[in-house]
């Protein structure tokens, strides 16, 4: 027997949460970039307070030149242990912009050089699913094979199945494809992390995420389910004819099939979220006047635990010892 290893996921959820709370005071604002602003600045902050050697290898925020903890950016004490960090201050800046359901802060650690680098490609194609079907999908069969297999592995029906797919015009065929075998939809405009996540979660009601999203969001929610057994698959999904030559001058294959070790080749992997608004997953942050009230999920891969964390920050106190404004 060993003595327990340190858990950094309960102490990354503090980044999560205080990048939560300063992001919730957006809500319904209609402002992006000022919600991914304030949960950036106040992640940063956290996340520095940390001892470790961190650094950013999944940042977020190219694609749409939003405020971004940067690739390369170094976070931590810089003592050990060296981490690989992928963070997402804001996974669905636009539902919280809107006040829509589901937008988290989410954050995922694991050791140094283990997590896959997407260099320009911004999205990827992905395939997931919780524990209890980890073992049944396959990225080379139709989606509609992927179905029954999950169906089968739930002892469902395929009627009974539900697939998460984000609401874009890219996703026609998938959709018609999913509807023509007669499993049920859940079409999200925004936060595929979440969708991921979904997957894992029993009471969420969902059994599958497919289509294309982010490739920062693929790495983070493969750390996730890395924590769960979970599984997911994706390939590189390149926009243009320049995103694909440039693959190919790198070297990337645009046919590999990513799977979870290729994502995140770890077996010590950390990860948390705090809810920003109201989900399936988790609660958003409720301000109840001189506290705010948080929900969280921790995981540790190598243990396997789950941590739902509800956390009441009392204002008046944290406005005299912490460095963010709330
Ligand atoms: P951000 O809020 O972090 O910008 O991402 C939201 C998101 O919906 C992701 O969850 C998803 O992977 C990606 O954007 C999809 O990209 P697009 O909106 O360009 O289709």
């Amino acid at each position: 027997m060993s003595l327990p290893e340190r858990n950094l996921a309960l102490e990354l959820v503090r980044a999560t949460e205080s990048a939560a709370m300063a992001a919730g005071r957006w809500m319904g604002r209609g402002d992006k970039n000022g919600a991914d602003g304030a949960a950036v600045n106040a992640m940063r902050y956290m996340l520095n307070t940390i001892r470790m050697d961190g650094t950013v290898v999944i940042g977020e925020g190219e694609k749409d030149e939003a405020p971004m903890l940067f690739n390369g950016e170094h976070l931590g004490t810089g003592e050990e242990p060296k981490v690989d960090i992928a963070v997402d201050p804001i996974d669905g800046t636009r539902l919280l912009s809107l006040g829509r359901q589901n937008s988290i802060s989410v954050v995922a650690l694991a050791e140094k050089g283990s997590m896959y680098f997407p260099e320009h490609i911004f999205y990827m194609n992905k395939i997931a699913t919780g524990p209890e079907a980890a073992g049944s999908i396959d990225m080379r069969l139709p989606i509609a094979e992927n179905i029954k297999r999950v169906a089968k592995a739930k002892s469902k029906n395929i009627e009974d199945v539900t697939v998460v797919v984000l609401d874009r015009p890219r996703h026609e065929n998938l959709i018609a494809d999913i509807r023509r075998v007669g499993a049920r939809i859940r079409l999200i405009s925004d936060g595929d992390i979440a969708g991921a996540l979904m997957t894992c979660k029993p009471d969420a009601g969902i059994d599958l995420l497919a289509g294309i999203g982010g490739s920062p969001e693929a790495v983070i929610s493969a750390c996730a389910l890395k924590c769960v057994g979970g599984s997911m698959f994706c390939t590189l999904w390149p926009r243009n004819d320049e995103e694909a030559l440039k693959c190919r001058d790198l070297g990337m294959d645009l046919d590999r099939i990513l799977g979870m070790d290729d994502l995140v080749r770890s077996e010590n992997v950390f990860f948390a979220a705090t809810g920003v608004t109201n989900g399936e997953l988790l609660q958003g942050v409720r301000y109840e006047g001189d506290h705010i009230r948080t929900q969280s999920i921790v995981m540790r891969s190598a243990s396997g635990t789950i941590r739902y964390i509800e956390a009441i920050h009392k204002l008046t106190k944290l406005e005299k010892i912490s460095g963010i404004d709330y």
